[in-house]
């Protein structure tokens, strides 16, 4: 078991440092490249710091995910020590109200494909 936790700490660890120029790349507002996104329509900061947000994301997603149908637990207490709701269309969505002009620019520009709209609402459409 322990073992085991090794492993996957290490993998964790070697996938975050061979991404690393993506999400560091990401991370960079100097990169001329980087789309403009649409801002939160609530500016006061997101879950976690947007370091954080741009490099871990999808993980934070993956947790919440399992947190709610697995465990039956609804929210999320963040490092700020406020608490929030685990809900992709509810809470993230709730800020980044415009998935195609956020989410979806910047995985275009990423080369990203993500399935989730299938059955999860992007509140102002696809
Ligand atoms: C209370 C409002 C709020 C919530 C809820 C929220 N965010 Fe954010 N998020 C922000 C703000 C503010 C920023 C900083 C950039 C901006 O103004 O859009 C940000 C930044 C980000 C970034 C980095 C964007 C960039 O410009 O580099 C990502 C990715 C992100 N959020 C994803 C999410 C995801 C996924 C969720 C749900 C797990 C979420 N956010 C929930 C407000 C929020
Ligand atoms: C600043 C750029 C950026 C923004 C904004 C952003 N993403 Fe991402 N997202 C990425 C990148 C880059 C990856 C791939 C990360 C990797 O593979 O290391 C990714 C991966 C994902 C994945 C995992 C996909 C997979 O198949 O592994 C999900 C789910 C996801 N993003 C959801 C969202 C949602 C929902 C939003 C909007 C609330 C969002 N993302 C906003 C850059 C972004
Ligand atoms: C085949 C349909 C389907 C797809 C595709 C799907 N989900 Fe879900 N997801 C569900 C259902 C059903 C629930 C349970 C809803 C509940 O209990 O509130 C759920 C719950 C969640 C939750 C917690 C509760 C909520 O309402 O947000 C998160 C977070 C989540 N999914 C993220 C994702 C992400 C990220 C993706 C894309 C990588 C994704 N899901 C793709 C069906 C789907």
């Amino acid at each position: 078991m322990r073992d085991r936790t090794g492993i996957i700490l290490g993998l964790g660890a070697f996938l975050l440092i061979l991404a690393y120029p993506v999400w560091q790349a990401l991370g960079s507002t100097a990169d001329p490249a980087r789309p403009a996104l649409q801002r939160s329509v609530d500016p006061s900061g997101c879950v976690e710091d947007t370091t954080y947000m741009v490099a871990r994301h999808q993980d934070l997603l993956n947790t919440w995910r399992t947190d709610v149908v697995r465990d039956g637990r609804r929210f999320y207490p963040a490092t700020s020590g406020k608490e929030y709701e685990m809900s992709l269309t509810g809470t993230c969505m709730g800020c980044h109200t415009d998935s195609q002009a956020f989410c979806e620019r910047c995985h275009a520009y990423a080369d990203v494909t993500i399935t989730c709209w299938s059955c999860h609402v992007a509140p102002e459409g696809l």
